[in-house]
């Protein structure tokens, strides 16, 4: 099944990333659109009708969740989430990169539709080249006046800045994201009130992804119902997704929502080499609970995917095969989250870093089985009881890995207690993933 390229149109077209180019290919002619034909309260009810749902983790619908921020005279902001830091996310990066304008007409017409002045794009600081390229692209758009306080004559302003992070995968969390912009440290914030009511600098904001708003001209330059024409009913459109780990073709694809998984992982990435087969995967990032080898005809939809018991997120595949042990793979998840847990709330600064310890101690045979029975009892117990979900995206996959792959957890605490305890003298992070039988 062949991809379905809407914002990935032309993508390697040479200058595409240059006002020129992407004006050549009908760009900014949304915004003319949103500025001239539109009030912003149709652009919200045409964003909420065509069912856009954020791309960036939650899945929640972006008209609506504009909708949220009040009207009126108070300074409002839009804040672009790019700082896609989570294993296995890569799309926002190649959007950015070969498409820079394709995000600001974004950011402008949203900024139109819930009456933001200033908008921002918050990018990953390890992206500096990407943030050069935005940075390029954004004084082009000042230039042409589709940026500035009186956008292509209009009297309307928008302000858009680019914002380099310092390297926190917290940070694209988006309460973290608005102390991180305000000049604090990026710690997540309780909600409510939420963003929508109480963003930057305490007024009302819009946080979407770069994927959601790069979405966006296409939807005023289309109409809802042409981009209600993809994908199912509850999720429209067209989505990058993002595959990696065992296939042969690993990289950033769009598709139409609904078309199988087993498409992307095996029609599109090529799926693992000659002779291995998928033994777990992760549909949604490593946040995401694993599925398995009998799950990979399932629709690659929000519902479907989050119906088998995990979830799209921000829709990047990781495929492990048959040659990846899964005790360690649960391990190197855990320890990432532990060490990009902020340490603000119990759940997650004690539970991360107790997880990781405990999978440790399997890996290297200084468990008895028993000791899954409690590292599954706190998985649990962490879900729902954090201050963000960064707790919950540790406690879902280690979780799901517990109880879909007992056996070979069984089996390496066995296998590696008869190689004597302690057997293991190095870190097993210290090499690449291996099956459990190398491993011991
Ligand atoms: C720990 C953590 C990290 C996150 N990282 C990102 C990220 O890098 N990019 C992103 O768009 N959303 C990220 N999110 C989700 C955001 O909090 C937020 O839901 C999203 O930016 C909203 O945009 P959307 O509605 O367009 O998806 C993260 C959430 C958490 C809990
Ligand atoms: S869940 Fe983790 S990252 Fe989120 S606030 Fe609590 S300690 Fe910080």
């Amino acid at each position: 099944m062949p991809e379905t390229r809407v914002l990935f149109r032309d993508i390697d077209a040479p200058g595409l990333a240059t006002i020129q180019g992407y004006r050549d290919r009908g760009g900014y002619g949304a915004l003319k659109r949103a500025l001239h034909e539109l009030e912003p309260d149709e652009l919200l009810s045409s964003l909420e009708d065509s069912g856009l749902r954020g791309r960036g983790g939650a899945g929640f619908s972006m008209g609506k969740k504009g909708s949220f921020l009040p009207r009126g005279e108070m300074e409002k902001y839009l804040c672009c989430n790019a700082d896609e830091s989570e294993p296995g996310a890569f799309k926002d990066r190649e959007l950015m990169q070969k498409n820079p304008h394709q995000l600001i007409e974004g950011c402008a017409i949203a900024s139109l539709a819930v009456g933001a002045t200033y908008a921002f794009v918050f990018i990953r600081g390890e992206y500096w080249e990407i943030a050069d390229i935005l940075d390029r692209a954004v004084g082009e758009a000042y230039d042409a006046g589709y940026l500035g306080a009186d956008i292509l004559d209009t009297g309307v302003r928008v302000e858009l800045i680019v914002h380099r992070g310092a390297g926190a995968y917290i940070c694209g969390e988006e309460t973290a994201l608005l102390d991180a912009l305000e000049g604090k440290r990026g710690n997540p914030r309780l909600k409510p009130p939420f963003p929508a009511i109480q963003g930057l600098y305490g007024g009302p904001t819009l946080i979407n992804n770069v994927e959601t708003l790069s979405n966006v001209p296409h939807i005023v330059n289309n109409g809802a119902d042409w981009f209600k024409g993809f994908g199912s009913e509850q999720s429209t459109g067209t989505k990058v997704v993002s595959v990696s780990g065992c296939v042969q073709r690993p990289g950033n694809y769009e598709i139409e929502l609904g078309i199988p998984s087993r498409e992307i992982i095996y029609g599109l990435a090529g799926g693992p080499p000659k002779g291995r087969r998928v033994k777990a995967w992760f549909p949604g990032g490593s946040s995401a609970p694993v599925l398995t080898e009998a799950d990979l005809d399932l629709p690659y939809t929000f519902e479907d995917l989050a119906k088998a018991g995990s979830m799209l997120g921000s829709g990047s595949i990781i495929v492990a095969d048959d040659t990846i042990s899964i005790p360690e793979l649960a391990l190197r998840t855990a320890r990432f989250y532990h060490h990009e847990s902020c340490g603000k709330c119990t759940p997650c600064r004690e539970g991360t870093n107790w997880t990781t310890k405990m999978l440790d101690r399997v890996v290297r045979g200084e468990a008895t089985p028993m000791d899954l029975e409690i590292i599954a009892g706190v998985q649990e117990k962490i879900i729902g009881h954090c201050l963000c979900v960064l707790g919950d995206s540790m406690a879902m996959p280690v979780g799901s890995m517990v109880a879909k792959f007992r056996d070979e957890f069984e089996a390496t605490i066995e296998a590696a207690r008869e190689a004597g305890h302690g057997a293991l003298d190095h870190s097993p992070l210290d090499r690449p993933l291996t099956t459990g039988a190398q491993a011991a």
